[in-house]
């Protein structure tokens, strides 16, 4: 058999995650790879424990990043404090709250839906009912920033009925970290996971997660074993070792020791770049991007009280077949949008600007290729007008 190197085209990722990984991040990857419990290696995961820190605002000593994509965190939330019997409440409002769902399901638990439209954020009067409904809850699950619609909920306000009736919050925050404010400690969230390709710009396959003292004890209370060995989490802080005392490190699982080093470089830089100046960088690239689809006459599905900077989704105008233009995107331009997913599908556009990608080159690149796309395809918009929209806000 005849086989080749794999060597993909240089791509600018604006859909939904992975997002362009930065050059520091990729040379970081290719470092030599030493033994994963070398005292260098266990050095830096002490270190990139405190960076996760740094990203989530918690101080608490049970973060750390699962050695698998967003999908693992989401298991280890609910493997690890969800028990045979116990009721969850689940706010679905896209895509990803109805995989909560599923994960609730397959502990053995209960989940109570409060469902919500897509593209509209969860509603909190609609919780507060079902939490007064439920009073045997033991949790309330969301998601923060809904990458199927591009809509963000109130994080704080649902953390604080959360804790008013007792129950822990999950919080799945795979899009948010890194790209909109997001206060583990300050707003009570007791489990959270993200994703490594989304805002903090690292390639795909880690899950950085954190837990609230309130959720260690909700696990040290167990009465079922965790029916899943890899996530255990009383198994993984063996290895990954409690407070940083290194010497109690014993072996879990080969921890994927490249992917943690561009983990860790991402990280580093977004301590040089600071979280609030991300946090302003992705609003202003939004900004500028909006201003930019709206002058050409596109319309976003959320509404701009709760749309996420970092995924826009606009509806694909009248007449026009949406898949044939985020290929000839992909192909002409080498610039990946994402499609809608579920009731959107056909519909939608999701345009990421995550992280590395949200740059005022992609910004008018984005916008530049759409128009001369939209334009070749008779698609009725304005012509001419977007760029311009862009840059004033951009200059501004
Ligand atoms: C909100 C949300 N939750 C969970 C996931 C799952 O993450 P992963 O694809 O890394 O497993 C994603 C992925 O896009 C997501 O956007």
């Amino acid at each position: 058999m005849a086989a080749h190197s794999f060597r993909p085209p240089a791509r600018t990722l604006m859909g939904p995650g992975p997002s362009d990984v930065h050059p520091r991040v990729l040379e970081a990857i290719s470092r030599p790879t030493i033994g994963h419990l070398d005292p260098l290696f266990v050095n830096m995961m002490d270190e990139m424990k405190g960076l996760l820190e740094y990203a989530f605002r918690t101080e608490s000593r049970l973060t750390i990043p699962v050695s698998a994509p967003g999908s693992a965190g989401m298991e280890t939330a609910f493997a690890n404090l969800v028990e045979p019997g116990d009721t969850v409440i689940v706010c679905r409002n896209g895509v990803f709250g109805g995989r909560m769902k599923e994960n609730v399901e397959r502990c053995g638990g209960t989940a109570v839906m409060v469902e919500d439209e897509w593209g509209a954020p969860v509603d909190p009067a609609k919780v507060e009912d079902a939490l007064k409904n439920h009073p045997e809850a033991s949790a309330l699950a969301f998601v923060h920033a809904e990458t199927s619609t591009g809509a963000r909920s109130d994080a704080e306000i649902l953390c604080r009925l959360a804790h008013e009736h007792e129950c822990l919050s999950i919080v799945d925050a795979v899009t948010s970290l890194g790209g909109i404010p997001l206060e583990v400690d300050a707003w009570g969230i007791d489990a959270i996971y993200s994703g490594s390709q989304k805002c903090l710009s690292a390639p795909p396959g880690l899950s950085p997660v954190s837990f609230s003292e309130r959720a260690i004890e909700r696990m040290q209370k167990r009465t079922h074993k965790v029916q899943s060995w890899f996530l255990d989490l009383n198994l993984i802080m063996g290895y990954w070792g409690d407070a940083g005392v290194s010497s109690r490190r014993s072996y879990h699982h080969t921890a994927p020791v490249n992917a943690l080093y561009g983990l860790h470089e991402a990280l580093v830089m977004l301590t040089e770049e600071g979280l609030e100046e991300r946090w302003a960088r992705h609003r202003h690239m939004h900004e500028a991007l909006r201003a930019g689809l709206e002058a050409m006459g596109l319309r976003f599905v959320v509404d701009s009280g709760h749309r996420l900077p970092q995924l826009n989704s606009v509806w694909a105008p009248d007449g026009v077949d949406e898949a044939v233009v985020r290929a000839r995107l992909l192909n002409e331009f080498h610039i990946e949008i994402g499609a809608g997913l579920g009731d959107f599908a056909g519909k939608v556009w999701r345009i990421g600007l995550m992280g590395h990608t949200a740059r005022a080159r992609n910004v008018l690149l984005c916008l530049g290729a759409l128009e001369a796309v939209l334009d070749e395809v008779g698609a009725p918009i304005e012509r001419g007008a977007a760029i311009a929209a862009a840059q004033r806000v951009l200059s501004a």
